[in-house]
């Protein structure tokens, strides 16, 4: 079965969006996965199609009503392993290794909210896991959708091709990517770092490595805290020399 993501929204017009262009819109056209973007309003049963109310003990704006989503993603006919998210800055934050476990599954089933919120009641009925790409508001949670199905589809088989496996980048293994350079050797007097041209492949990685754990200590001290320590057998056949950093 083809990797899916199902996307329910009273946008299904902003989809595929960015994902039709470029590798995600490659691989969309090649079937290698399938989106599929329904409305949400499609499920309103009222004759002015009302998907949305005052939210109950006042307030501002309006909140996505319980009974109309839960139609609409009880609408939609997926296996039972299907992860169920709903976009989020409420959720838990997004991370790589999440995005690995959802790109290893058939593909998720995502709620975009959009107004102030949705009815809590649906989010727990439905068992849906909130999800936030971050911590700053959008005006809805397509974008955010989005940007969890490019980072997903890129790690799918075949998407990326042998140029990059997906193994050597940004949270792979915990640490920032180091930098990239490329032609001309050197660009308004600044040079390529002179190992990048030796040809010395150990040099090069001992030099990449340096530069990802500089780069990931002084940007995302939270990132270096956490960053995989080395497995027990690796520390019984080579010992740190300082123990204090091991
Ligand atoms: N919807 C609005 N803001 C969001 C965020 N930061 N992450 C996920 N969904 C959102």
């Amino acid at each position: 079965m083809v990797w899916r993501a199902t996307v329910l929204t009273l946008f299904p017009e902003m989809f595929p969006g960015p994902l039709g262009i470029s590798l995600a819109g490659r691989a969309l056209a090649s079937g290698v996965w399938a989106l599929d973007s329904r409305d949400i309003r499609a499920s309103a049963t009222d004759r002015h199609r009302s998907v949305d109310d005052t939210p109950a003990g006042g307030g501002p704006g309006m909140v996505l009503r319980a009974d109309v989503l839960a139609a609409a993603i009880d609408a939609t006919i997926l296996p039972q392993d299907v992860p169920r998210l709903v976009m989020s800055p409420r959720g838990r934050p997004l991370t790589q290794a999440r995005v690995a476990e959802l790109a290893a599954g058939p593909g998720p089933l995502i709620v975009c909210g959009r107004f102030e919120g949705i009815d809590q009641r649906v989010i727990d009925a439905r068992g849906l896991e909130e999800v936030s790409i971050g911590d700053y508001v959008l005006s809805g949670g397509e974008i955010a959708a989005m940007t969890l199905i490019d980072a997903c589809v890129r790690l799918l088989p075949g998407v990326m091709g042998k140029l990059c496996s997906g193994t050597d980048e940004s949270f792979s293994d915990g640490l920032l990517e180091y930098p990239q350079y490329t032609r001309p050797q050197s660009f308004e007097d600044r040079p390529i770092p002179e190992i990048l041209l030796s040809g010395d492949h150990a040099r090069v990685a001992r030099w990449r490595q340096a530069a990802a754990e500089t780069l990931t200590q002084e940007r995302r001290p939270d990132l270096w805290a956490a960053r995989p320590k080395p497995s027990e057998s690796a520390r019984k056949r080579k010992p740190p020399k300082n123990t204090t950093d091991g």
